[in-house]
């Protein structure tokens, strides 16, 4: 039997991701397509055992909105439609949807239910969470009304027969008390889902798959010590050993012993060739006198790739090449792109000359919990599996201005005292990211009796669901006090330390 799976219509809401997350963490797969990439002939010929209309921004009524095809309704295909979607759906069936001034609700609202299988075992009142202006005055033709809030007339409205249920609050909302049986519900009790995605069952799978596509050949992986590339590698391995031959390439510009912790890991705890190239004096010979943050990421990107794919010319041009590739990565959103604020560099396009059977991602449909769930079950160390993220060109824009070996050197010794009294507080699980910068600022100090004229340290720590957005970790003083006094009397020639409270936006995580 195929693996049962829901497709996610994306309509733009700025949930999308969350809903294919809680419908994962139900043991279902999910995928998320945008609205105009899919058409309901594809949705019947994929199998798609139920789908999930989207929020979104718009108003049904706008132009510009998001529309889709109204034969989905009579498709077979279980539906429900949150917030947007629910307004489209009862649009498409040819009900009203209205905007008064007081219609509006946004964040916890009380919400009633009425007996309807999307409520089973959910309490006649309870707290939900709503984000809209626009409002269903009442069921369309052919739907009944199953919830209310004081505000809202239509808060949810099914069609048993057809299968189709819409909510106008957020069920993947944590606000939504009952949001987690209400999903519940519409997945195993109307599309009958049985929960069939699990993560043993995966690794189990994949592997036998791996060593099917793989037969006797060579594979190639290029490893960063991030979390996707060392649970691909680790999965790799699993599956055909030594036929893998992971390329790590220690550019200088990591953490303080990181470098090796990599290569600790891979050769001691899996089988595999690995391959470390240490050309950290490269790069710095090529950063000498570069200061541009644009000119830093730029050099740092393009030696890497020179460097990696020189030493796959040398070696393994053949067989299959793998990449840590995530579902996230491959998400296509109808939003269009937001304007360019820096340049990431994480995938790595394989040059022409060299020619691969094909590309290995074994990791394409996971989340990164659940890459995360894989790396456990898998034994990478949990420094490993839980590593902060970390940006491809490393400390190269974390010391601002020119990277020289001595600036570098600073930056790791601060930055290792940064971590260590966090580990040792037990606030790091707390943050989402934290880190030291060497902001190039030289101040006068005064130690011993002695005047001294050293370089600023400064700590950036955030908190955040997503990265697109970030506040400033609100450390509490006496931590903030003791790393101050242990970088200062630990590191060489620094005689200050400052702490960013700065949010994103307007700042970014990163300095540079
Ligand atoms: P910013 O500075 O853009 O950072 O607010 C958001 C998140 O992305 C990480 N980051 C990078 N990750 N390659 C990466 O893989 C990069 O070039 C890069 N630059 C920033 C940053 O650490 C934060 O987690």
């Amino acid at each position: 039997m195929n693996m049962q799976k829901i497709l996610v219509l994306d309509f733009g809401g700025q949930y999308n991701q969350l809903i294919a997350r809680r419908v994962r963490e139900q043991h279902i797969y999910a995928e998320i397509k945008p609205y105009n990439k899919i058409t309901v002939d594809e949705i019947k010929a994929e199998g798609y055992t139920g789908v999930i209309f989207t929020g979104g921004p718009n108003s049904v009524y706008d132009p510009a909105s998001p529309h889709y095809d109204p034969a989905i309704l009579d498709a077979g295909v279980p539906l429900l439609g949150i917030c947007y979607g629910c307004q489209l759906i009862a649009y498409m069936a040819g009900g009203e949807v209205a905007s008064a001034e007081n219609s509006s609700e946004y964040g916890k609202i009380e919400l009633t239910v009425d007996d309807d299988i999307l409520f089973d075992d959910v309490p006649k009142n309870s707290v939900c969470w709503m984000s809209h202006r626009d409002y269903i005055p009442s069921a369309p033709e052919g739907f009944v009304t199953t919830a209310y809030t004081a505000q809202c007339p239509t808060a949810a409205m099914c069609d048993e027969s057809r299968r189709i249920y819409g909510v106008q609050f957020h069920p993947e909302v944590t606000h939504t008390e009952y949001g987690k049986q209400i999903l519940h519900n519409f997945l195993y009790k109307v599309c009958g889902c049985v929960g069939d995605w699990q993560m043993d069952s995966f690794i189990d799978d994949t592997v036998t798959a791996l060593r099917e596509q793989i037969g006797d050949k060579g594979v190639v992986l290029g490893l960063s010590g991030g979390v996707d590339s060392s649970v691909a590698a680790a999965l790799i391995s699993k599956a055909v050993g030594k036929q893998l031959t992971c390329v790590f390439v220690d550019q200088g510009l990591m953490r303080k012993n990181e470098g090796d912790f990599v290569e600790e890991t891979f050769t001691k705890l899996f089988d595999m060739n690995f391959v470390r190239i240490n050309c950290g004096d490269e790069f710095l010979s090529k950063l000498k006198g570069v200061t541009d943050p644009e000119d830093k990421r730029r050099i740092i990107g393009t030696e890497f790739y020179n460097v990696f794919w020189n030493r796959i010319r040398e070696s393994c041009g053949s067989g299959f090449f793998a990449q840590g590739t995530i579902y996230p990565d491959r998400i296509e959103s109808g939003k269009g792109d937001a304007s360019k604020i820096k340049t990431h560099h994480n995938q790595v396009g394989v040059p022409q000359d060299i020619h691969f059977e094909d590309v290995i991602e074994p990791l394409k449909d996971l989340f990164k919990d659940e890459v995360r769930a894989v790396g456990e079950k898998l034994g990478l160390p949990r420094d490993l599996v839980w590593r902060q993220p970390f940006p491809g060109p490393g400390l190269g824009v974390r010391v601002i201005g020119e990277v020289t070996a001595e600036r570098v050197r600073i930056l790791q010794e601060a930055d290792a005292i940064l971590r260590d009294e966090m580990d040792k507080c037990g606030y790091a699980p707390e943050m989402s990211q934290f880190f030291a910068v060497l902001p190039g600022v030289k101040t006068v100090g005064v130690m011993g009796d002695s005047r001294t004229y050293s370089e600023l340290v400064a700590i950036r720590a955030v908190t955040t669901d997503d990265f697109m957005t970030a506040d400033w970790a609100k450390i509490p003083y006496d931590i903030l006090g003791r790393v101050s006094n242990r970088i200062i009397n630990e590191v060489d020639r620094v005689n200050r330390v400052v702490y960013d409270i700065t949010s994103k936006p307007p700042g970014t995580v990163e300095w540079e």
